[in-house]
């Protein structure tokens, strides 16, 4: 195939409204955007400006007021269960602004069970699991559980979480929030390797304006409503890649 590929997700006039006792708060407006394979973009917006919101609608954990969000030509919400399942296990990897790990499993447990509900093979497994909980830094912690585990560490676990599948994009709400400005440069550092290396695709919402030399591309979000600030993806050569991101190779479909 010449040129670029097709987009991975792309939302079009997409709106999001909540109406909470007689109010009305517009949480993200009339946002059209597109995520290709090997980007690596970044959101920028304060407090309240609808990160979380539209990272969701692209996710399809939510459905827009108005307009539409594909994921690999496909309208979310025209997903039913099944397919929905599979785009969550093996295309898109989330990263939850609360990291959302199971408090009674250990971080490699955590790690290690999208693999496990994928039917990954045991040895592959502890393969993949030892090699991202290197990948973050955190294989000495490996049998602590996520209460055992300061902020920033079980932020990495999630991290480590949302790559082990290897997905097509990884979506991060604000994957850096609990990190000390060291650890920070490293997991942004990790994404910009992922993206250059794998191929993936990733979509990271943040407020430390240090790391945005690292993205491809730099939004604003104000009020719900998204700007280009920065834009170096004609630069992006999308015939680099060795191989699609995607699937394990002991998968068995
Ligand atoms: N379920 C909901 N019901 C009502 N209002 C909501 C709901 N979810 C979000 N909002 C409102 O939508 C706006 C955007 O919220 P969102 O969580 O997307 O912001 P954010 O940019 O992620 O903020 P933060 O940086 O604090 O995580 C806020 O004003 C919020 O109060
Ligand atoms: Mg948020």
């Amino acid at each position: 195939m010449q040129g670029e590929p097709a987009p991975l997700i792309v939302t079009r006039h997409v709106n999001r409204t909540f109406r909470l006792a007689g109010e009305t708060v517009h949480a993200v407006r009339d946002i059209s955007l597109e995520i290709r394979q090997g980007e690596f973009v970044a959101i920028v917006g304060r407090s309240g400006s609808g990160k979380t919101t539209f990272l969701n609608l692209m996710a399809g954990l939510d459905r827009p007021t108005s307009g539409q969000a594909f994921f690999e030509g496909r309208d979310l919400s025209d997903m039913g269960e099944a397919e929905m399942t599979r785009l969550r296990r093996w295309r898109l990897g989330f990263v939850f602004q609360s990291f959302a790990l199971l408090p009674l499993l250990s971080a490699y447990e955590n790690v290690e069970l999208p693999l496990r509900i994928a039917g990954v093979g045991a040895r592959e497994r502890a393969e993949r699991a030892t090699e991202v909980l290197d990948m973050v830094g955190l294989r000495k912690r490996a049998k602590h559980r996520p209460f055992e585990l300061s902020g920033g560490e079980q932020q990495r676990i999630a991290i480590a979480r949302a790559v082990v599948m290897r997905p097509a994009v990884i979506l991060a709400d604000e994957p850096t929030g609990e990190l000390d400005s060291a650890n920070a440069a490293a997991i942004f550092g990790l994404f910009r390797e992922m993206v250059d290396e794998e191929g993936m695709s990733v979509v990271a919402t943040t407020h430390d304006q240090t790391l945005l030399d690292l993205a491809d591309s730099v939004y604003d979000l104000n009020d719900g409503a998204i700007e280009l600030r920065q834009d170096r993806r004609s630069e992006v050569d999308h015939n680099r890649f060795k191989r699609p991101a995607g699937r394990p190779t002991s998968e068995t479909p």
